[in-house]
């Protein structure tokens, strides 16, 4: 299944692409020579990107999109198509963190976050879906996190155990059609989403997601970690999950 594509001329959709890794994202594989569809929320910001690949000398579109609306998913690959001609590669990047304690977060907090995390991907990749069968072609990737494979803050590492769920078993189920599907699991990145914890200025920033994300896409591969020095506490978690619990345990 894993054959080597090119960045140059493929269509990627980049969700959550208004800030953070997504805008990163866009904007390196954009450099790169793909033609990237743009989506989140928040139009201004959304555009700033759009203008800044397109002055950079890319192409870029911008499509304010909601990942928890099943129509404006659809809208969204469908305006893709009409515009670029085809999706190539799904980036499933837009995502919401939990700012309090599972005990108070609101019951509409806790649906959102699944939404957003795990839903929304699961509707985008969906509505890609049929058009890469069709052509033998296209990646899924999508951005977890460690949290999906160390257990910390509940309702996000639920949403990121869930996305790993989803995107390994659609793994296995396309094999041998032509799309792959990867997963890139990021440890803490300075970026809007970190801002405020303490030593967020000297996290390593997004263009460590990004370029792992090219490398995804031209050379498909289960799942890669950045940075690549959270594998210990990953094995230690899975080895010495007590350990784990007494290191992590009643931090917040
Ligand atoms: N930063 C880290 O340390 C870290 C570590 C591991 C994994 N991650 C993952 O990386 C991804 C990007 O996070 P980030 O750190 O770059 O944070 P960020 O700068 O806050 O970016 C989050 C993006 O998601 C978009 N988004 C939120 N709700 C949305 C919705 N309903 N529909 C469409 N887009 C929506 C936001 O855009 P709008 O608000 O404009 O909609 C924004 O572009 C997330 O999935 C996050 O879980 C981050």
């Amino acid at each position: 299944m894993a054959t080597a594509r090119t960045v140059r001329g493929a269509v990627v959709i980049v969700t959550g692409a208004s800030s953070g890794i997504g805008a990163e994202t866009a904007r390196e594989l954009a450099r790169r020579g793909a033609l990237v569809a743009l989506a989140a929320r928040r139009v201004e910001e959304l555009a700033g990107v759009e203008r800044a690949i397109q002055d950079a000398g890319g192409q870029a579109l911008a499509m304010p999109t909601d990942v928890m609306e099943a129509r404006a998913v659809a809208r969204l690959v469908e305006r893709t198509v009409e515009v670029f001609g085809q999706v190539d590669v799904v980036v499933n990047n837009a995502g919401i963190g939990a700012r309090l304690r599972y005990d108070q977060l609101a019951f509409e907090e806790i649906a959102r976050i699944v939404q957003v995390n795990l839903l929304g991907a699961m509707l985008v990749s969906r509505a890609a879906l049929p058009g890469m069968l069709e052509r033998h072609h296209g990646a899924i990737i999508s951005v977890a996190s460690v949290a999906g494979l160390i257990a910390t803050d509940p309702a996000y590492s639920a949403t990121k155990f869930g996305l790993r769920g989803f995107a390994l078993g659609l793994r296995r189920e396309l094999r041998g059609t032509g799309v792959s599907v990867s997963l890139v699991s990021p440890g803490f990145i300075r970026t809007p989403l970190t801002a405020g914890r303490r030593g967020s200025g000297r996290l390593p920033g997004p263009e460590i997601v990004a370029r792992a994300i090219a490398r995804l896409i031209e050379h498909p591969r289960r799942e890669a970690v950045v940075p690549s020095y959270y594998r210990g506490a990953i094995w230690a978690e899975r080895l010495l999950p007590f350990v784990a619990d007494r290191v992590l345990g009643g931090r917040r």
